[in-house]
């Protein structure tokens, strides 16, 4: 769909790395632009810096989700964003921490789908913006909440694809891999392995405008060895788990979990 000064574009995680990004990029092509998040004061620059609209809720409370809902109203764009980073064994987690990723993840994005979905198809007009990670196609030991949460979001949001085109209604998914400079990966300051490559949070905005405007199914925004990674993990996971492995995944995994605790 193109994007014109009447489109109405909400982002949530808006004052996070990848969401700041977002919200830039499609109030630079003209839209009206609603920011959503948990902290008015973390989202006040964003909002200054784009004109926002502010809408605050948490995600993992289904009153501020609906309310965040009511508040919005119509939208045209929805790009659903936010998230926590789920990482660490499963059994560090306990079951308050094993639900709010999910309600944060996976629950609030697909309720945000059905309320702007169904004012989407009354207008015949809308895009929906999917998340998720490279996460989302490769499954990583000490990544299993998020990995479930990624997984889940690409398929639903490929079933939701097919049952929203015929009325008119863009569904896509976006895939980042290790994302520099921002966002929850570049805040833990873990060190790649040499070689392995980076995108930035603008390419994950650029890609976000790209499927607002083609309606692209599923986009990658990733080094080329972790599109492969994820082509291979398809046909043959044990394959990539063991290459996971023997290059020192689980030792790299282990840090960004001890670096993101305290967001369980
Ligand atoms: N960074 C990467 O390398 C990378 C790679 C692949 C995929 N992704 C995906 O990209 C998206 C954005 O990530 P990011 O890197 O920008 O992470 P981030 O900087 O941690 O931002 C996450 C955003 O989600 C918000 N959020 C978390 N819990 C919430 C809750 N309960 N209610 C409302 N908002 C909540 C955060 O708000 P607070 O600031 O208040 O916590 C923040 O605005 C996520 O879906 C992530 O999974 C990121």
């Amino acid at each position: 769909m193109e994007i014109t000064t009447d489109t109405v574009a909400l982002i949530t995680g808006a004052n996070g790395g990848i969401g700041m990004a977002i919200a830039r990029e499609l109030h630079r092509a003209g839209a009206k632009i609603i920011v959503t998040g948990r902290r008015a004061d973390a989202l006040e620059p964003i909002a200054r810096e784009t004109g926002a609209r502010v809408i605050v809720a948490d995600l993992a409370n289904r009153d501020d989700l609906d309310r965040m809902h009511a508040e919005a109203g119509e939208v045209d764009v929805a790009v659903l964003n936010a998230a926590l980073p789920g990482s660490g064994h499963l059994l560090e987690y306990d079951a308050a921490q094993i639900d709010k990723v999910f309600d944060v993840n996976l629950r609030a994005p697909v309720q945000s789908a059905r309320y702007f979905g169904e004012r989407m198809a009354a207008k015949r007009r809308g895009s929906i913006v999917f998340i998720s990670s490279i996460s989302g196609k490769v499954a990583t030991a000490g990544q299993s909440l998020y990995n479930a949460t990624k997984f889940g979001m690409r398929g639903f949001a490929l079933a939701l694809r097919g049952d929203l085109e015929p009325h008119g209604v863009g569904v896509s998914t976006i895939f980042p891999g290790f994302i520099r400079d921002a966002g929850m990966f570049a805040e833990t300051k873990v060190a790649l392995p040499a070689g392995a490559g980076t995108r930035s949070p603008e390419d994950v905005a650029r890609a976000v405008m790209r499927c607002v405007r083609t309606n692209h199914p599923e986009l990658n925004v990733a080094a080329f060895e972790q599109v492969f990674g994820a082509g291979l993990f398809a046909v043959a996971p044990g394959v990539v788990a063991a290459i996971t492995r023997a290059s020192g995944g689980a030792q790299i995994a282990a840090k960004m979990s001890a670096a993101q605790k305290h967001k369980r």
